[in-house]
């Protein structure tokens, strides 16, 4: 495994350092980064802290940094008002000062919810990501976006809050479990078909995960240099950044038809991703041999290639979608592999022909 680092513009600008072993260098890029810190809070959970999180703050604490760890249990649940209360709390009680740091250590919750919490304590302090599973990776510990659930939905509360660095260490997932690994795996899928059809080629080339590990470097490079890319041009999610979600209107629905314990995220895009391809078949968008061909990428790294659902879950994620306005949805499809269209159609045809192509 080889190491990189890419730079992003938006914010302050800040690197994504990819390097293995990068978890025991914290302390020394933290300093680097964030010179006026004295405390760094720490938040993990209760998987990921046990594993990494004595590395990491002996790498913070030997550059001198004061750390306190906040664990949360593990879990979606813990994205939640009542959690980011008690963080605010332990960050108060730790007594940060506006030059200090925030650290996340661990999944998409963890960087979600650490996010949050820095960009809002004292008016906001400065934020580390170091994203611990693949989706983390690849998606949401770069770009920016903090969120918590409500009983309503998810992320419906959050905010656009930059990190001051990324320290992502691809040796750490190696201790994911096969179906986490592969859930990001659905996103890393997704980079390839909206907008890079050579590295959609690489993907189907390496159909397990010691094939995929091999290389892992230049795929989370890969994908972070798209997001980053996408991130700098749109940063507050207005335009072109909806693109990211190729795959995932659909997959809201089957997330939510699941109760979002039956199909975690990325099965659910997985999934997701197949429908848009076969609608834009269907609306003569989308080049016939596509669905095929993301199917068989998907299928042969043991990801669901179709889902049902009730047509009331897509009702509500076509609703609810954050592409929408008013009557109308933007569908993210790809004309063909590496290519994507965004279309804006009515949302009453667009549950019409879904409701048409499923049977319903
Ligand atoms: N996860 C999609 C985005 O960051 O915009």
């Amino acid at each position: 495994m080889d190491a990189k680092t890419l730079h992003v513009d938006a914010g302050g600008g800040y690197d994504i350092v990819i390097e293995p072993g990068v978890l025991d260098r914290a302390g020394e890029l933290v300093k680097a980064t964030l010179p006026r810190a004295k405390k760094i809070f720490v938040l993990t959970d209760s998987n990921v802290g046990p594993v990494y999180g004595p590395r990491f703050v002996a790498s913070l604490e030997t550059r001198g940094f004061m750390v306190r760890t906040h664990v949360i249990p593990a879990g979606e649940t813990s994205k939640c008002a009542a959690s980011l209360v008690e963080i605010w709390s332990a960050m108060a009680a730790f007594g940060m000062t506006r030059t200090d740091g925030v650290a996340a250590l661990g999944g998409g919750v963890v960087g979600d919810l650490a996010g949050l919490a820095a960009s809002t304590i004292l008016r906001g302090v400065d934020l580390v990501q170091a994203p611990t599973t693949l989706l983390s990776q690849v998606d949401s510990s770069v770009g920016g976006k903090t969120a918590i659930d409500l009983p309503e939905g998810k992320n419906l509360v959050g905010t656009f809050y930059q990190p001051r660095l990324v320290l992502m260490d691809p040796e750490v997932l190696s201790t994911l479990p096969t179906d986490v690994f592969m859930s990001g795996m659905a996103e890393v899928v997704k980079y390839g078909c909206i907008w890079d059809r050579e590295f959609f080629d690489f993907l189907a080339a390496r159909p397990t995960r010691e094939a995929l590990m091999a290389y892992i470097t230049h795929i989370l490079y890969t994908c972070c240099d798209i997001k980053r890319k996408v991130v700098n041009e749109d940063e507050h999610d207005t335009g072109l950044r909806m693109i990211l979600n190729f795959g995932h209107t659909l997959g809201h629905a089957y997330e939510l038809a699941g109760d979002y314990v039956k199909w975690s995220h990325g099965q659910a895009v997985a999934a997701g991703m197949v429908t848009a391809a076969n609608l834009g078949v269907e609306l003569g968008v989308t080049a016939p041999d596509v669905p095929g061909k993301i199917k068989g990428v998907l299928a042969s790294l043991g990801l669901p290639t179709e889902i049902s659902c009730g047509f009331e879950h897509i009702e509500k994620a076509v609703g609810v979608d954050k592409k929408s306005s008013g009557d109308f949805v933007t569908l993210i499809l790809i004309e063909d592999i590496g290519k994507v269209k965004p279309l804006k159609i009515q949302k009453s045809d667009a549950l019409e022909l879904l409701s048409r192509m499923l049977g319903r």
